[in-house]
């Protein structure tokens, strides 16, 4: 998948140890296989970021697809509505730093994730 070699690459870019590269890359890959499994398609922003001279990465994922009818129950780990293990979100949620989800029943999600090094 190009999403994982190009967040792994931004990842190395950064200084990120190769720990913090998996994880990075883990996440990112989670989510990607949501936006196209559940969320039809959509996009993917790679930002790099800097504050107080620490580096960070975030991307934002985003579908208009169905959106998700009840945020909490999918963010548990074990649920899933197709046959997957229900662990892509609440992963990802673990593996970040920051981790912010939105989403309209009808309209489409966004997950943004961001790892600072
Ligand atoms: N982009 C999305 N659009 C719509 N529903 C989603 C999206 N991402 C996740 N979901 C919902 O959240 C559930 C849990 O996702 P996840 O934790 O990745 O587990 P899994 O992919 O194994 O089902 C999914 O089964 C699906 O119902
Ligand atoms: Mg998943």
């Amino acid at each position: 998948m190009l999403v994982r070699q190009a967040v792994r690459a931004w990842a190395v870019e950064l200084g990120f140890s190769l720990v913090e590269q998996t994880k990075i890359v883990t996440a990112a890959s989670e989510l990607a296989r949501n936006t196209v499994d559940y969320g039809g398609g959509g996009t993917v922003r790679l930002e790099m970021l800097e504050e107080r001279g620490r580096g960070g990465l975030r991307l934002t994922f985003e579908d208009k697809g169905p959106g998700i009818e009840n945020l909490e129950l999918a963010l548990k780990d074990g649920y899933t509505s197709g046959g997957g293990l229900g662990l892509g979100l609440g992963g990802a949620r673990r593996l970040s730093s920051e981790f912010e989800i939105a989403s309209r029943p009808g309209e489409g999600t966004r997950v943004s994730i961001t790892r600072w090094k």
